[in-house]
């Protein structure tokens, strides 16, 4: 049987992989960041940027949820006095510290709630929230069908999830990147489009829409 890859400073979430800052690196430099989307994973950086906007356009008020906001990248989204409540809910207590500093720089810390809290089993009511945000996430979790179910159930009727993810079936071309990452120990098994918009469809989202970029498939669906 195959052991786990362990490779210094590319160590599990918990143990803040050097991996994690060079991907927070890429996302807040377009230029150079998405000349390293386009080349590594064949993937425009400005449709994450496009995603994440969708956070901006909540009225003052609402709840929003981002599970696994690693370093903080979707924060990008968030307005300074929007009036909000924004959850920031990840495993890894190295990664919530990210999302904390990140906050601070952007000036949008009050809004903003760290939670320590795995997506299999989240620390929400049903309906707690009205938008959830899931980016680069689902092929990180142990279990991406239960983290679809938990993630519909935190979701207010009416609410939309909307997300990315390295998917399955994106191409042979990045079957070796999907592979280093579930041998290092930072993926899980993953999901295809077909998976992902089936789990949508059963846990009762409307208007799923999956498109691909690359890599990566972005997944949206509004809960009926
Ligand atoms: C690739 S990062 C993505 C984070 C962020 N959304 C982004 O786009 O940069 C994946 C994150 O998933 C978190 N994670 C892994 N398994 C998790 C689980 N079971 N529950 C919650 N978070 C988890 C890791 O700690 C890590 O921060």
């Amino acid at each position: 049987m195959l052991e786990r890859l362990r490779i210094p400073g590319l160590g599990g979430w918990g143990e803040d992989p050097l991996w994690a800052s060079v991907y927070d690196w890429t996302v807040e430099h377009p230029q150079v960041g998405g000349l390293a989307w386009k080349v590594g994973i064949g993937s425009d950086l400005q449709r994450l940027y496009a995603a994440a906007a969708e956070i901006g356009r909540q009225s003052a008020g609402s709840s929003v949820l981002d599970v696994p906001c690693g370093g903080g990248v979707a924060l990008r989204g968030l307005r300074p006095g929007q009036g909000v409540r924004y959850v920031a809910a990840d495993i890894s207590q190295g990664m919530l510290d990210r999302t904390t500093a990140e906050a601070r720089r952007r000036q949008v810390s009050a809004q903003v709630e760290p939670v320590l809290a795995d997506v299999g089993r989240l620390p929400f009511a049903d309906g707690e929230f009205d938008l959830v945000v899931s980016f680069t996430g689902l092929h990180c979790f142990p279990d991406p069908h239960l983290a679809v179910r938990e993630m519909a159930r935190v979701l207010h009727p009416g609410g939309v999830l909307t997300g990315s993810a390295l998917l399955n079936d994106a191409g042979l071309r990045y079957l070796p990147l999907r592979q280093t990452g579930r041998f290092t120990g930072l993926l899980g098994p993953g999901a295809t489009s077909t998976e992902v918009s089936t789990w949508l469809a059963e846990t009762g989202f409307q208007d799923i829409a999956i498109t691909m970029s690359g890599a990566v498939g972005y997944f949206r669906g509004t809960k009926g």
